[in-house]
């Protein structure tokens, strides 16, 4: 049976319709997932939406609706804009489904029966955007450090959760598995925290209703966290369908934003030993975007929604910028003149104009495939690439690996200039070009998936690992449309 591989996006709270940010991790997942695919694996590929909370029934009755009424009114908002991005996942959950209802409370029944859920007095600031409690320590002036908005004050009954009783096992988690907290910069600062202090955190809430009930006392709905880190195993048919889960899970890599790493390393870990399941093998943290510069949100109007994002360059522009421009753990700037700096400068200029000067030679001259003599060390080299950019996509160095292949259309183009196939009609060159296009095309596609179909389909071969090592087949190649037209900036 082939490897399994599973990835995930964090759950999105639909309390608006989807941005840059969330697009930029779901982005991140496909190409994840459709590489894993590319390298044989069977993978499963989770998104969806974080349903419950106080700023969902807030959101709501903002604009006077029911919570679920309107949940229901932004899903197709996120559906649509990841089929724009062209964005395949095998399954968008909604933290509202009937199963994950019941794995909800089928855990959280787990844990208080093994006794690590108990009754207390919850006294504490709370901000609604993050939906995360804060001490004191963490306040900045009684704001929240990441909204800047004054904490509310709560005092309620609550149930907690005995997160002080894992401190031992999440420390030998990190250091038997060095990489489950990536990347490696990110690892220090939760160890280090952890060692401090852990402190139990209240899982149930009685001043609104919005959630799932607690199985032991109805008079209280779940933490919209405890809630929702759960998706990942629902999502995958934990209590529904056994094979799917055991075929599955762990996930192979939980992929978020810096800002939550704290419930995915810390809360979820421990979450999941009290109930007796395996450890995820990997949390990944990608940083955040700012666009010109600034803080990225709804109150400052700069929210770069998913219709526009795609409006610049098209959405394979999208997807190559997002994933290019920063490394993928680290903060980047967004700007719509560097996405189309990009586009033009590496897409067009470099990519397009590969493609169509060698096609159009081919279709012209035509192409002779090598001899067993002859030396062909263009070819070598892009079998020996997809080894190297295994390492660095094992990692998500998602730019070095674009680097990587961006060098190999460098030389594809520096070799055209040097060996002149317009003057000397040499079919072989042409050959050896062709093939090189066909490498890099087959390991660009997980990137930009939609151009690289286009390309295969006019130079004759399919995307396969079986292709990406074997001589081109087709020696009938077309001169095609242009693939990225350069964009003029004002
Ligand atoms: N619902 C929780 C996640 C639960 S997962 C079990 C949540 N939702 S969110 O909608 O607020 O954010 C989802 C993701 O979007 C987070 O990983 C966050 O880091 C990411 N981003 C939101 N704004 C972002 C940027 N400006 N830049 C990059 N990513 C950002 O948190």
């Amino acid at each position: 049976m082939n490897e399994k591989f599973y990835v995930t996006t964090p759950i999105y709270y639909p309390n608006d319709i989807p941005h840059l940010g969330h697009a930029y991790t779901t982005i991140a997942c496909d190409v994840i997932s459709r590489w894993n695919s590319l390298l044989g694996k069977d993978v499963f590929f989770l998104t969806g939406t974080d349903e419950h909370g106080k700023k969902i029934s807030t959101a709501a009755s903002e604009k006077g609706l029911s919570p679920k009424k309107f949940v229901d009114s932004l899903i197709p908002k996120f559906k649509d804009s990841w089929k724009k991005l062209n964005i395949k996942y095998d399954r968008f959950i909604r933290t509202t489904d009937k199963d994950h209802e019941k794995v909800v409370q089928s855990i959280l029944q787990r844990c208080y029966d093994n006794g690590d859920i108990y009754k207390s007095q919850y006294e504490g600031l709370y901000c609604v955007g993050c939906e995360a409690y804060y001490t004191e320590k963490d306040a900045e002036d009684g704001k929240c450090p990441i909204h800047g908005k004054k904490l509310e004050l709560i005092s309620e009954e609550s149930y907690f959760f005995k997160l002080s009783k894992y401190q031992k096992f999440l420390l030998d988690l990190y250091k038997k598995n060095p990489n489950f907290i990536s990347p490696k910069n990110r690892r220090t600062e939760i160890v280090n925290r952890v060692k401090e202090e852990l402190r139990d955190f209240s899982i149930s809430r009685t001043n609104f209703d919005w959630g799932i009930k607690l199985p032991f006392d109805k008079t209280h709905v779940t933490y919209v966290w405890f809630d929702a880190l759960l998706n990942y195993i629902t999502g995958v048919g934990y209590l529904e369908d056994k094979k799917t889960f055991e075929r599955f899970w762990p996930a192979d890599v939980h992929v978020i934003g810096k800002d939550i790493i704290w419930f995915h390393t810390v809360y979820w870990p421990a979450m999941l030993k009290s109930a007796g399941i395996e450890m995820p093998k990997k949390v990944f943290a990608h940083g955040w975007w700012t666009v010109h510069n600034k803080k990225m949100g709804k109150s400052a109007g700069n929210a770069v929604k998913i219709d526009d994002l795609i409006s610049y360059a098209g959405v394979d522009a999208a997807r190559y910028f997002l994933l290019r421009n920063a490394p993928f753990g680290d903060d980047g700037d967004f700007s719509e003149k560097a996405l189309i700096d990009r586009y033009n400068n590496e897409l067009a200029d470099k990519f397009g104009n590969l493609i169509s000067r060698v096609s159009s030679l081919a279709e012209k001259y035509g192409l002779e495939k090598l001899g067993k003599n002859d030396n062909n060390s263009i070819l070598n080299v892009s079998q020996s690439m997809d080894k190297l950019i295994d390492n660095v996509m094992n990692d998500l160095q998602f730019d070095r690996a674009l680097n990587f292949i961006f060098e190999q259309i460098d030389m594809a183009n520096e070799y055209i200039q040097m060996k002149k196939p317009w003057e000397t009609k040499d079919k072989k060159v042409l050959y050896e070009l062709v093939n090189m296009i066909k490498s890099i095309t087959i390991l660009l596609w997980p990137f930009i998936p939609e151009s690289c179909e286009k390309i295969a389909k006019q130079f004759g071969f399919e995307i396969s690992l079986d292709v990406l090592k074997k001589p081109i087949k087709n020696t009938n190649i077309k001169k095609g449309e242009i693939l990225f037209r350069k964009i003029q900036m004002d």
